[in-house]
């Protein structure tokens, strides 16, 4: 267990990185549509970080992993395989970009809407969001992982929405799973002291239904096991001497 502390050398090229995986983001929104498969949708993303970014897609071969992004649709939790599947109107679909630019990680994703999905689609995405913001607003020097956890958990659950357990945010660097391992749930003022430097993502996962997970056998794909709706946000941040730094923040985004 070691967490690494970044040079301000570090945090330039993971800024680089954080940037190039939030504009994959943004190429691929207008793909996005009804009768597109998430094949599709990985091809385009896999040719913009090779072709145009001169980047590595990090899930490709990743302990694996077949593709060069993750699509997870609906009751999918994260990690979904871009396959044949076709988007239709009323989906609800994460897609999860980690590119590695000189030798640095930078990961975010985000939630897409297939034409106008249930009201209770549109709220669990909502609240993810929120539950990612949130969390952000906790980290700051001398604050707690289990301020960030607390927080997150305590605005799904209030909302009467589930928490994924058995996965969770992580630290991010030159490696793209680092310690330390950042919990979605847990309790203030417990668990590890954040520090200038520290660089981690914090990506809830939030259930409309109980917050259990299923494996699927292809051994990627978790889903909730009572197959109700899921949504997940994810940033990559760095604790600044003053607060935080989103690594990966959207232009029009403010936390
Ligand atoms: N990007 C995911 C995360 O947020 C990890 C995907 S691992 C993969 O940590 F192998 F499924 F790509
Ligand atoms: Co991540
Ligand atoms: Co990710």
């Amino acid at each position: 267990m070691s967490i690494v502390l970044k040079t301000p050398e570090d945090i330039a090229k993971m800024r680089t990185a954080g940037q190039l995986a939030a504009e994959v983001l943004r190429m691929i929104q207008p793909h996005i549509k009804e009768g597109a498969t998430t094949e599709e949708l990985d091809r385009i993303c896999h040719d913009y970080i090779v072709h145009e970014q001169k980047a590595i897609p990090a899930p490709l071969n990743y302990k694996g992993f077949p593709r060069s992004i993750c699509t997870s649709v609906n009751h999918v939790v994260c990690h979904g395989i871009p396959g044949r599947k076709r988007l239709k109107r009323g989906d609800i679909m994460n897609i999860d970009i980690t590119v590695i630019k000189d030798g640095y990680h930078g990961d975010t994703s985000q939630m897409f809407c297939i034409g106008e999905p249930a009201i209770i689609a549109q709220r669990v995405c909502r609240i993810a969001y929120e539950c990612l913001c949130i969390g952000i607003r906790e980290v700051r020097p001398g604050a707690r992982l289990g301020d960030i956890g607390h927080a997150i958990q305590n605005h799904a659950e209030a909302n009467n929405l589930s928490v994924v357990r058995e996965y969770c945010g992580h630290g991010i660097g030159r490696a793209f799973h680092e310690d330390p391992q950042i919990l979605h749930y847990g309790k203030p003022g417990t668990g590890v002291e954040l520090h200038p430097g520290m660089t981690f993502t914090i990506e809830p996962m939030v259930n409309a239904g109980k917050r259990f997970t299923k494996l699927l056998p292809d051994g990627w794909t978790v889903v909730t096991k009572d197959r109700s709706l899921s949504a997940q946000w994810e940033h990559t941040v760095l604790v600044t001497d003053t607060g935080v730094e989103v690594l990966t923040a959207q232009p029009e985004e403010t936390f």
